[in-house]
């Protein structure tokens, strides 16, 4: 991983925003994506600014990407261990955190939304930054099941207004899924893909659709894993062993439900119901219900479908 200025070359375009070079982010949401974005951003020279709701919670932000980096460097730079704590010191020091969202985007040339899959409070807070940012600012939602259309419509720059959507763990997964809406300019796609591509990741464009490419598929896979073992068919234990050894997925379903939460998945199946509530792959499921209600979201809470110590 290059620690570089990014440099993005753009040529010229008819539309009304040109030539942004994205320099500063503000990441909004502190959480495992957010610090993931911002890791990674700041990793490839952009000047990050983290923005949660609390100096608590930013602390933990920091600490995650901290171990992160660590696991990064060990093996990026194995043979000079000196080099890897200065490239960690260097990339800490590119991320900068807030608890106040209007004064970080001033000078922001990209805001990136990760906070709560919540349409309400996403659309509430693109209103108030609509306000404040620049008017070249590009503002874009990681969400995992929401309509970006959607949570764009409380803006007045819906050109300005797309998808960017990353993995977990964000500095491992070589994807990002960047979504247009119908409204999205061409300037802004480019940018967005252009960014994506400055940070090491492969971009691939998708319409604004449920779930867009990945999570249209992978969640309902992990559901139908979760019917199965309710159904009593097979243990969770086989049915990981079995995607893993027969399908060649890096994790089982019920391993990588926990490793992204289970609210995350119970709120992204409830998202598609929503949009369509007629498609059985998108039906609920009651122990995943349970497990949620009873706080057990997986490894962040330390137990899900397993036990974490
Ligand atoms: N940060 C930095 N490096 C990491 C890391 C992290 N968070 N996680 C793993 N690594 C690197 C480290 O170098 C690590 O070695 P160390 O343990 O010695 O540090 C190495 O990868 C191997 O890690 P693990 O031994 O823990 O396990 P692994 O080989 O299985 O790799 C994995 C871990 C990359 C997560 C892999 O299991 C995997 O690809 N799993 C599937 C993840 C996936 O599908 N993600 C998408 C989820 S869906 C989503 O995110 C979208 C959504 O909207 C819900």
């Amino acid at each position: 991983m290059a620690f570089a200025a990014p440099q993005i070359v753009r040529g010229f375009s008819s539309s009304a925003v040109r030539n942004v070079v994205i320099k500063n982010v503000t990441i909004i949401g502190g959480g495992q994506m957010g610090a993931g974005i911002a890791q990674v951003a700041a990793s490839t020279g952009h000047s990050v600014t983290l923005v949660d709701t609390s100096g608590d919670i930013l602390k933990k932000s920091i600490k995650m990407i901290e171990g992160s980096l660590k696991r990064v460097t060990k093996k990026k730079f194995s043979d000079k261990p000196e080099a890897g704590e200065e490239f960690i010191k260097k990339v800490v020091q590119k991320v900068s955190t807030s608890t106040d969202a209007e004064s970080a985007v001033q000078g922001s040339d990209l805001v990136v939304e990760a906070i709560v899959e919540n349409l309400k409070i996403k659309q509430d807070l693109f209103s108030r930054l609509d306000k404040l940012a620049p008017p070249h600012t590009i503002f874009a939602s990681n969400t995992s099941s929401l309509s970006i259309c959607d949570i764009a419509s409380s803006t007045n720059r819906q050109d300005r207004f797309g998808g960017l959507h990353f993995f977990n763990p964000v500095a491992m997964m070589k994807l990002v899924e960047v979504i247009g809406t119908p409204a999205t300019s061409q300037d802004t796609l480019d940018s967005l893909l252009d960014f994506s591509k400055v940070l090491g990741k492969t971009p691939v464009s998708c319409k604004d659709t449920s779930g867009f490419i990945v999570n249209r598929l992978l969640v309902p896979c992990m559901m139908e894993a979760v019917r199965l073992y309710e159904r009593g068919d097979a243990s969770k234990e086989d049915i990981d062993i079995g995607m893993k050894l027969g399908a060649g997925y890096p994790m089982g379903p019920f391993e990588l439900a926990d490793y992204v939460g289970l609210d995350i998945v119970k709120a992204v199946i409830e998202a598609f119901k929503t949009k369509d509530p007629n498609n059985p792959l998108f039906d609920s499921s009651d122990l995943l219900n349970k497990l949620v209600a009873e706080g057990k979201l997986g490894i962040k809470t330390g137990e899900g479908f397993y036990k974490y110590k």
